[in-house]
């Protein structure tokens, strides 16, 4: 994901994101009425690790369940814009090696990531990585291959994002790779079925 990753790391990168990318209150509004769906159905019990941050857009969201949030991106100018908003701790780092010990936190959120990952096996060490760190909620999103704009790309009536785009996959797929890494899928928040691609999952550790 270099190529995205270079994206990110633009200096206007994080404004950006922050304002245009999002600028709309029902655009902005999404995703962290879905985190926080499932946040409330589930729990949480300690402290939470959001990586990555981006821009900070789940940071009030996050902060609003009352535990201590970590906050981590690779992109300087994301966190930088991010900061402002940002409840607790802010770090540089990559989501490929978490600096954080095993089981460190309760809740570990990971917004819109998957999708940027071609490979099945970047996305299967990706949630390897994230798992590792959390005690109990794996809670992430990724755009389901079953959605409509999904099925418009492999009919070919929507063009292909190409090697720089995103990339769908199965909600099958995710419950695998969340076994592998010793989670167990328990539920699903999406917009519409079949019509929003971006959906989300929580995974619990088995235990
Ligand atoms: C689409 S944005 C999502 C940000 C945030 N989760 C949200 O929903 O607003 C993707 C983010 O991933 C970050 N990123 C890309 N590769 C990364 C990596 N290996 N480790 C940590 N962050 C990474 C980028 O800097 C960018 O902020």
């Amino acid at each position: 994901m270099s190529e995205a990753t270079d994206k990110w790391s633009a200096p206007q990168s994080g404004e950006h994101y922050a304002s245009a990318r999002f600028g709309s209150a029902r655009a902005a509004g999404r995703d962290p009425r879905s985190v926080r769906r499932l946040l409330e159905r589930h729990g949480v019990r300690g402290p939470l690790l959001d990586a990555p941050c981006g821009a900070g857009r789940l940071a009030s969201t996050l902060a609003s369940f009352g535990q201590r949030v970590v906050s981590l991106d690779l992109s300087a100018s994301m966190l930088d814009r991010a900061r402002a908003l940002l409840p607790g701790a802010a770090l540089q780092g990559s989501v490929h090696a978490l600096p954080f010990r095993d089981r460190a936190f309760d809740v570990v959120v990971s917004c819109r990531f998957l999708h940027h990952l071609h490979e099945c096996e970047a996305r299967a060490a990706a949630l390897r990585e994230l798992a590792r760190v959390s005690d109990r909620l794996l809670l992430a999103s990724f755009w389901d291959a079953a959605s409509w704009p999904a099925l418009r790309v492999r009919l070919g009536l929507r063009s292909d994002e190409g090697p720089r785009g995103r990339t769908a996959c199965a909600r099958e797929e995710i419950a695998q790779l969340t076994e592998l890494a010793g989670f167990r899928v328990l539920d699903h928040a999406t917009g519409l079925r079949f019509v929003s691609q971006q959906t989300f999952f929580v995974a619990e550790r088995v235990r």
